[in-house]
C-alpha cells in the first residue's frame, strides 16, 4: 500500500495520474458491470417476449382448429376409412409450428406439447420434459415455467404451460381405445395415448427460442461500448496530463529555476509570467520579493 512518505514523494504528475488511473478503473469496472446486467437483462426480455409471441400464436392456432375444423370434421370421424387429423389441435399447432421453421432464421425455434403418454410418439416428453410435467402436476398454482436449456442445436430459452385435459370431449380419443373412431385406432395403434384423465395435466405445452445469438449481440454491444468508454477515458487522461504538465507543472519548474538562479545571487534573472492566474500572481509576489531583496542589499552593501 502506498503510504504517506511515498506519497509526499512524488510530483504532482505523478500524483494526478495515479488519482486519475485510480478513477478511471473503478469507474471502468462499475459501468462495465452495470452494462453488462443491463444488457443481458435486455437480452432475456427480447427472447422472453419472442417465446410469449409464439405461445400466444400457437394457442391461437389451436382454438382455430377446436372451434372451427372441429365441427366440421367432427362428424365425418366415424365415417371416415383414414383418420384426419387436421381435427387435432396439436396436429395443426405441430404443423403450422414446421411451416413456421422452414425458413432457415427460423429453424431453432421449437414447439412441443410434450406428453407423458402420447398418442403420437413424436410428442414422447424427454426427461427434462417429464420433470415440468410433474412440476405442473404437483403445484396447480405454476401457470408457468421458463428458462435456459442446452439442445444439440444450441442453448435456447424455453417457455412451459400445463396441457389440462377440460372438456368431456377430449376423451372420446383419449380415455379407452374402444371409444376411439376405428380410424385413430388404425393410425396410431390402441396402445398410447390412452388413459387421460378430466382435470389432468397431461403435457407440457413447449416453445423454445435459441438465445445464444442474441446474448452473443449482447456480449458484443458490450464490448464495443467498454472499447468506447477506455478510449475516451484514455483520451481524457491523456488531454488532462498534456494540460497539467502545459499550464502547471513546466511554469512552476520555471519559477523553481529562476527562484534558484536568484538564490545564487543572479538578480537579472526575472519570474517573468504574462498570464494573470494563480502562477500568475505567484511569479509577480516573487517579482516583488525580489526587489524588496535587491533593495534590502544595496542598503547592506552601502552601509559596509
Ligand atoms: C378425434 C380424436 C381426438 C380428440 C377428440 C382429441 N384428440 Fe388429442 N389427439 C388425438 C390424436 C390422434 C393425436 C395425435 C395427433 C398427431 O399425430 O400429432 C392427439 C394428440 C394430442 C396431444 C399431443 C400428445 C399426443 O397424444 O400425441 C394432446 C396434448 C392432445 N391430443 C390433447 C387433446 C385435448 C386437450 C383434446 C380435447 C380438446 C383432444 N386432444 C381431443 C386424437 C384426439
Amino acid at each position: 500500500m502506498l503510504n504517506n512518505i511515498t506519497l509526499k514523494n512524488l510530483k504532482i504528475g505523478a500524483k494526478f495520474n495515479l488519482l486519475l488511473i485510480l478513477v478511471f478503473i473503478v469507474s471502468i469496472l462499475g459501468s462495465g458491470v452495470a452494462l453488462s446486467s443491463v444488457l443481458q437483462g435486455r437480452a432475456q426480455n427480447e427472447v422472453a417476449s419472442q417465446a410469449q409471441i409464439l405461445i400466444q400464436m400457437v394457442n391461437a392456432v389451436r382454438d382455430y382448429t377446436q372451434n372451427r375444423i372441429d365441427p366440421l370434421l367432427a362428424p365425418r370421424l366415424d365415417t371416415n376409412p383414414t383418420f384426419m387429423p387436421e381435427i387435432v389441435p396439436t396436429f395443426s399447432s405441430k404443423e403450422v409450428f414446421e411451416n413456421f421453421r422452414k425458413k432457415a432464421e427460423y429453424k431453432n425455434f421449437f414447439h412441443k406439447d410434450a406428453t407423458l403418454n402420447p398418442t403420437n410418439l413424436v410428442d414422447k416428453a424427454d426427461n427434462f420434459e417429464t420433470q415440468l410435467v410433474e412440476r405442473f402436476r404437483n403445484d396447480s398454482k405454476t401457470l408457468e415455467i421458463t428458462g435456459f436449456r442446452n439442445l444439440p442445436e444450441g442453448e435456447v430459452f424455453y417457455i412451459a404451460r400445463p396441457l389440462k385435459i377440460t372438456q368431456q370431449k377430449c376423451l372420446r380419443c383419449h380415455s379407452t381405445p374402444d371409444q376411439a373412431p376405428k380410424s385413430q385406432l388404425a393410425t396410431y395403434g390402441s396402445e398410447n395415448g390412452f388413459g387421460w384423465q378430466l382435470n389432468q395435466i397431461v403435457s407440457a405445452q413447449i416453445i423454445s427460442v435459441p438465445s445464444e445469438d442474441i446474448f452473443a449481440n449482447a456480449k458484443r454491444t458490450w464490448i464495443l461500448i467498454m472499447i468506447l468508454l477506455i478510449t475516451i477515458f484514455a483520451i481524457v487522461v491523456f488531454l488532462i496530463n498534456f494540460l497539467i504538465t502545459k499550464y502547471v507543472i513546466q511554469r512552476i519548474r520555471r519559477i523553481e529555476k529562476i527562484a534558484q538562479k536568484v538564490s545564487i545571487g543572479d538578480m537579472n534573472a526575472d519570474f517573468e509570467e504574462s498570464s494573470n492566474d494563480e502562477i500568475g500572481g505567484l511569479a509577480q509576489a516573487f517579482n516583488r520579493m525580489k526587489a524588496s531583496l535587491k533593495i534590502a542589499m544595496d542598503m547592506l552593501n552601502n552601509q559596509s
